[in-house]
């Protein structure tokens, strides 16, 4: 069965491809540049970069095709790109491979400096393709000079004011308006928005933009993002008026464990700069300033966490619309410092400095109807949104003014019917809508997020339809990469369950959970998960932005934080969480090659590992430091000092690697003496002859396996011995947030891929099948966190943990087979391994070069696969066969086919480099 999603989307395609082929014929080649990005980002609107990286894929028909030069031209208007000059810049005819990152080298950029550019290629024949599309970048603001005198201002009273219900504080949103006159023909206009606190801005009755959550979570007390909208069609001639409503968020919203408040500071702030461009030339500004008005509103409380609060009896109609009349507003306050407390102990006061957002936005993704509706109850409705995400209701109701709407929200349903709140720990997660009467009202909130897939709703008046209460699913705005399918109904879900988690933690910054008192950055989970991100979506700037956190929460001795920002848990990480401060950019550099990044934080790296030889003993774990231990494994506690070293080990190799790429051969050097030495004292102190490492958990033996810290003899027995420990297990992992990412990688590294589809395939407790056989629809945070057996663990328990997905990875590079040959797949592994109980796999990846496709079918004893390579990259394709002479492609002998070259074969597999293009291979499988 090799229809449906995945070939459908590769037929696409291709047929793109010759389409686009047949309308450039005689364009000399159809090699053609597409997909252009600046700094990862689709066209931005800020960009702070001053040399920003271009990167485009390259589209060809055929096989073998190749990017031989390219030629990049910026222009500072659509007119002249249009008549391919580059006044801001023309690399000329470049003769390089190169498609990603390319550095802009032309004319110094200026603060909102507009760039207009294309690109066109010279294929493997040195023939010239046409001009791609033409993209845009636009500067940030660049300097702090260029916000203009730009103010923080607030309206503090109603915070002051705001009644203690029972522990809550929870004070109404603010809003802030400002008119203004435009007189002149208006050539361009671009608005500036940042917050402490989060906020939407507004011009003319219109929200600005159709995002969530702005200006995200970062160490406030170091750096706030703004981001930047061009509003030049929102504006008209005559009076407008510019707004913005602002809500405590993570700046001081009740937030982490103790649900406490005020995190970084008590009151939030708004900050904006308005710059209108007339036709003439000349130049008018809006900026924040004490001339602001400000007043609460319908929003009665805008918490972050608990939830919001809705009267919409009091609604300021017409707000941020010229002509309103603000007599009852009032002055706004100004000033944005916070105060910090130093080590010892004196406070000083801090002003932020702000920075172009580097990241994608939340925004809505999708909306989820209700599945059913129950009535556990009365007065009392509970939907299922057939599916565990992030977001909030929106509710449609015709109901007498006055009316309450409660809505709260559960991950799961109590046997009762009623929601479960006991995982929600002292989170309240409740909105509420009081009706304002007289017609259809429709509303959501603008300033919370729940995760959630029950909704209880009470103080619904006449019947509730399944369109009256729908859930709305936000996410970091990341595109989508990969797909997954294959014949197995279990693995398909499994796949749907991760990339629903990953959503509902990628909010800003990558979190444990959104349901409960948490949605915390821990370190660990991020390692644990960021290569299966990769995979699932373009995280690139997602995690661009978050490695920024990490670096702002770095520890001055040099230790990486237990979470980023760390404003809740700050110290040492410990191993395997701190570790996330060299694992991560490293993931991301396979993904994407990325060696500015690499570059950025290498100082802070060396730091932390330098931290780490300086805290041990002898390169041995000291005497006293903090590790989670291999969280919530099932009874298989791995001794800590196993652990340390092993990912102190881990963390050298990296280094070392990483100062490789950089062309920092000393310290590569360096770092490879340490890992040695490093891997010496594991051997001594933990691998006993028999090769059992102490402790003798699956996750002893996977971090050596995986970390390259037992060799030959040792790596036969320590692969020996993982089998053993999951046979004594009835066939179970036993593993937690340590050893689950790397135990199918290490069996499959030890050969033992079949014992990996053993666990895979498993739905017994504990296994990924288990949660899924009792109707999970997204990872849950323990193996066991409900069973039919003993019902919900107790006290720590999320429904929509994305670290045991970790096994993603493994479901791509494994049974699809697709990993990167080089940092950013310029070079490509296709290498599936398929299994007797799969007919088939469909998987896909949408690299930083190109859809990446690898399809196969196992009919009998026979196999085909289908394998599509971008232009300008080049694969090593494994094709697993009995006989690799007998392996065909497009019904030839491999050996003939055109663009294919044979290597020589490894056990199992028919070996073979292809350069771009679209394979059949067939092979015969080894008969059982
Ligand atoms: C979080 C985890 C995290 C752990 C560390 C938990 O509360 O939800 O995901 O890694 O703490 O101990």
């Amino acid at each position: 069965m090799m229809t449906g999603g995945i070939l459908s989307k590769t037929v696409a395609f291709v047929v793109a491809v010759m389409m686009f082929a047949a309308n450039t014929a005689g364009a000399g080649t159809d090699a053609r540049a597409t997909r252009l990005r600046c700094e990862y980002l689709k066209d931005p609107t800020a960009v702070d970069a001053t040399a920003p990286r271009l990167s485009w894929i390259v589209e060809a028909s055929g096989r073998g095709r190749r990017q031989a030069a390219y030629q990049v031209l910026v222009a500072s208007g659509a007119k002249g790109l249009a008549a391919d000059t580059g006044d801001l810049w023309d690399s000329g005819r470049v003769a390089s491979a190169e498609t990603t990152h390319v550095e802009y080298a032309g004319a110094r950029m200026v603060p909102r400096q507009q760039c207009w550019w294309k690109v066109r290629v010279w294929d493997e024949k040195g023939e010239a393709g046409a001009w791609s599309e033409p993209a845009r970048w636009t500067m940030g603001l660049l300097k702090m000079e260029e916000w203009q005198g730009a103010q923080w201002i607030g309206f503090d009273k109603p915070r002051e004011t705001s009644p203690e219900k029972g522990k809550l504080n929870l004070p109404p949103a603010r809003f802030l308006r400002k008119d203004f006159p435009v007189g002149k023909p208006v050539r361009r206009a671009m608005l500036y928005s940042s917050a402490l606190g989060i906020h939407d801005a507004y011009i003319n009755g219109r929200k600005v933009g159709d995002e969530y959550f702005n200006p995200g979570w970062t160490e406030y007390t170091k750096r706030v993002y703004y981001r930047a909208y061009d509003v030049t069609t929102m504006l008209k001639d005559g009076d407008n008026t510019v707004g913005a409503i602002l809500a405590d968020g993570w700046y001081s919203g009740s937030f982490g464990l103790r649900g406490g408040r005020d995190s970084y500071g008590k009151n939030i702030r708004f900050m904006a700069l308005l710059v209108v461009d007339h036709a003439d030339g000349t130049t008018a500004v809006v900026a924040t300033d004490d001339s602001w008005k400000a007043a609460t509103g319908p929003i009665l409380e805008a918490d972050f966490f608990q939830g919001e609060t809705y009267d919409a009896r009091v609604e300021l109609t017409g707000w941020s619309a010229p002509g309103y009349d603000e007599a009852n507003w009032q002055p706004v306050v100004t000033g944005g410092t916070m105060r910090v407390r130093l080590p010892d102990k004196t406070t000083i006061e801090v002003e932020p400095s702000l920075h172009a957002a580097p990241h994608e936005p939340v925004r809505i993704h999708k909306e989820h109807k209700p599945k059913s509706i129950d009535r556990p109850k009365h007065g009392m409705h509970v939907l299922d949104m057939g599916t565990n995400f992030a977001g909030f209701a929106r509710v449609k109701v015709s109901a007498p003014a006055g009316t309450r709407i409660g809505l709260r929200f559960g991950e799961r349903v109590n046997e009762d019917g009623t929601i479960h709140t006991e995982n929600l720990r002292v989170l309240r997660a409740a909105d509420t809508y009081i009706c304002r009467g007289g017609g259809e009202e429709t509303w959501s909130p603008q300033f919370t997020f729940h995760g959630f897939q029950y909704v209880e709703v009470t103080g619904w008046v006449g019947e509730l339809t399944s369109d009256a209460v729908i859930g709305i699913e936000v996410t970091s705005a990341t595109p989508e990469a990969g797909s997954f399918e294959c014949s197995s109904a279990m693995a398909n879900q499994l796949h749907r369950n991760i990339t629903q988690t990953q959503r509902a933690n990628f909010i800003d910054i990558p979190t444990d959970c959104p349901q409960r008192n948490e949605r915390l950055g821990w370190t660990g989970d991020a390692r644990a998960y960021v290569r299966t991100a990769t995979y699932n979506n373009d995280v690139a700037a997602f995690f661009t932005k978050w490695l920024v956190d990490l670096a702002d929460a770095q520890g001055p001795e040099g230790w990486y934080p237990k979470t980023a920002p760390s404003k809740h848990f700050g110290g040492d990480g410990g191993p395997a969480w701190a570790d996330a401060g060299v694992i991560c950019p490293w993931e991301i550099h396979t993904a994407y090659g990325d060696k500015r990044l690499l570059g950025k934080h290498y100082d802070e790296m060396a730091k932390f590992v330098a931290y780490r030889v300086e805290g041990a003993k002898n390169l041995r774990p000291p005497d006293k430091y903090h590790c989670y231990g291999d969280w919530l494994n099932m009874k298989a506690n791995t001794p800590k000092e196993v652990i340390f070293t092993a990912y102190f080990a881990r963390s050298a190799w990296l280094m070392a690697h990483m100062a490789e790429a950089l062309g920092k051969t000393d310290d590569a050097a360096k770092y490879q003496d340490l890992f040695k030495r490093i891997r010496t004292v594991f051997n001594e102190d933990y691998v006993g002859t028999d090769g059992k490492v102490k402790g003798d958990t699956q996750t002893c033996y996977i971090l050596a396996i995986m970390f390259d810290l037992v060799e030959g003899e040792r790596l036969r027995q320590a692969g020996e011995h993982l089998v053993e420990r999951i046979k004594a297990r009835g066939w179970h992992l036993s593993t937690g947030f340590v050893g689950t990412p790397d135990i199918l990688p290490a069996l499959t590294k030890i050969g033992r891929t079949d014992v990996a589809y053993r666990l895979f395939h498993t739905d017994t407790n504990p296994s990924w099948g288990f949660p899924i056989k009792n109707g999970a629809t997204s990872m849950w945070e323990h193996w066991d966190s409900w069973t039919p057996e003993k019902g919900f663990i107790k006290g720590m328990n999320s429904f929509s943990h994305y670290s045991f997905g970790a096994v993603g990875r493994w479901m791509f590079d494994t049974i699809g087979g697709i990993d990167a040959g080089s940092p950013g797949f310029g070079k490509i592994v296709i290498r599936p391994q398929p299994d007797d109980q799969l007919t088939y796999a469909k998987v896909s990846y949408d690299s930083i070069r190109g859809p990446i496709v690898s399809n196969w079918k196992r009919t009998g004893d026979r196999l085909t696969m289908e394998v599509t390579i971008p232009a300008n990259t080049t694969a090593t394709v494994y094709v697993p066969a009995a006989d690799p002479g007998k392996v065909t492609e497009g019904g030839k002998p491999a050996s003939q086919a055109p663009a294919v070259a044979t290597l020589s074969p490894e056990p199992g597999f028919a070996v073979f480099t292809v350069g771009s293009g679209i394979y059949q291979f067939t092979s015969g499988l080894p008969g059982k």
